[in-house]
């Protein structure tokens, strides 16, 4: 099997791979790398003999894959923290949405930023993420509005991706609001982003993915079957912002259309969740809009885990509702306000969340034949990465077997 590009010895492993036991954990492990993949795992003493262009000693430190966070609207203009003052003066999310604030109040934010200031901003929030243990995240278009700078927006995550070696998946999310450029008319939108926005998109290769937002003050599931059949018709995948604010019928809709993923849940019924369970659709769990709208009402997380839904967890990074960049902080949320268990955590940032992605064959495990994206963490056990907020034992990151330039 040797030679190899990379071995890294004295390492302890949490593959997270599926009845593995807790955590897939493999002690006193070593990991060899090829041409970006893993081509080997297990106990040190089995490491076959041979040569390695280089020999890395993790000290004991444990090796989990690298974190994926599968939701984020990273790429945005200015920020509302005053709209955040007024809500917690007592004004709602949906009040200030409606009076033409909340994402209205971004998107005009983010028409009149330069490439160069979305750059830098959404830089700095990708490199936090980054020192989380985070390798791979999605980011949504949806703060644009219009075809111009919603091919900006995606442009400009791909150009993140490759400044700070962070692999970003895109997702078109133009059904994110009605613009005034619209006057309200959500279903003549529609039609502009199935007949123009999405194709062109599209045809300039920049969309992994299409989502929309599925609630009262934004589009019905009507207006969004539309928008799925015609992501559909364009080959793409899809996924669903669903019954955060509101029961509407957002899981069944996501369902139905076999979506990747259908994020937020909170109003979700049995009947939604029996849904996701039959399509395989993951539940992404987003506790940091949770708390951050002062949410009471909880994802039916027992249903989930009990029905075999996988569950992801994720930033859902955004000026409104979630202007959260550590996916440490959302594990450790997810404990406290969710009840997930430290490994249902980890996973819901690696295995679940590559599947949320649809990228589940090449990365969220560490497996032979994975991409070897990988997170060095000095701890004892993986269950501490759920456990402390603000403290970070991250040692370094690996993409592709490379050590990642930024740490
Ligand atoms: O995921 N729900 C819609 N999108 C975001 C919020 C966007 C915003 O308020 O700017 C979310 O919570
Ligand atoms: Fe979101």
């Amino acid at each position: 099997m040797p030679p190899w590009d990379l071995v890294i010895t004295d390492a302890n492993l949490a593959t997270m791979r599926p009845g593995s036991g807790p955590f897939g954990i493999v002690e006193n492990a070593a990991i060899a790398v090829r041409e970006g993949r893993i081509a080997w795992l297990g106990k040190s003493r089995d490491l076959p003999a041979g040569e390695s262009h280089a020999t890395l000693s993790a000290e004991g430190q444990w090796l989990t894959p690298g974190l994926i966070d599968s939701h984020t609207h990273l790429v945005f203009g200015g920020n509302r923290a005053q709209e955040f003052e007024q809500r917690l003066n007592g004004v709602s999310y949906e009040a200030i949405a409606r009076s033409g604030g909340g994402i209205m109040s971004t998107v005009r934010a983010t028409r009149a930023a330069t490439d160069d200031e979305l750059l830098a901003a959404a830089g700095k929030r990708m490199r936090a993420m980054q020192q989380n243990g985070v390798t791979t995240v999605e980011i949504k278009s949806g703060y644009g509005l219009d075809l111009e700078t919603e091919l900006r927006l995606l442009r400009i995550a791909r150009k993140l991706g490759e400044q700070h070696d962070m692999n970003v998946y895109t997702t078109f999310l133009g059904a994110h609001a009605v613009p005034q450029d619209f006057a309200g008319d959500a279903d003549d939108f529609v039609d502009f982003i199935c007949g123009e926005a999405m194709p062109a998109v599209h045809a300039a290769g920049l969309a992994d993915a299409v989502d929309a937002y599925c609630e009262k003050i934004a589009f019905s599931t009507q207006q969004i079957a539309r928008v799925f059949e015609a992501a559909r018709a364009l080959g793409l995948d899809v996924k669903l912002h669903a019954d955060q604010l509101s029961a509407c019928g957002g899981a069944e809709l996501a369902a139905r259309f076999a979506a990747l993923s259908a994020d937020h849940l909170e109003y979700t019924s049995p009947a939604g969740v029996a849904a996701l369970a039959d399509a395989g659709t993951v539940a992404v769990l987003l506790p940091g809009a949770f708390v951050t709208l002062r949410e009471t009402q909880v994802p039916p997380v027992d249903l989930l885990r009990e029905k075999g839904v996988p569950i992801a967890l994720a930033t859902d990074c955004n000026p409104g509702t979630s202007p959260i960049a550590s996916l440490r902080a959302i594990m450790a949320l997810a404990t406290s306000q969710f009840r997930m268990t430290p490994e249902e955590c980890l996973a819901g940032v690696t295995r679940h969340a590559a599947r949320a992605l649809g990228i589940e064959n090449e990365r969220g495990t560490l497996e032979e034949g994975k991409i070897a994206d990988l997170a060095q963490w000095d701890i004892d056990h993986p269950r501490e990465l759920s456990y402390w907020m603000g403290l970070n034992e991250l040692s370094c990151t690996f993409c592709a077997g490379r050590r990642s330039r930024d740490q």
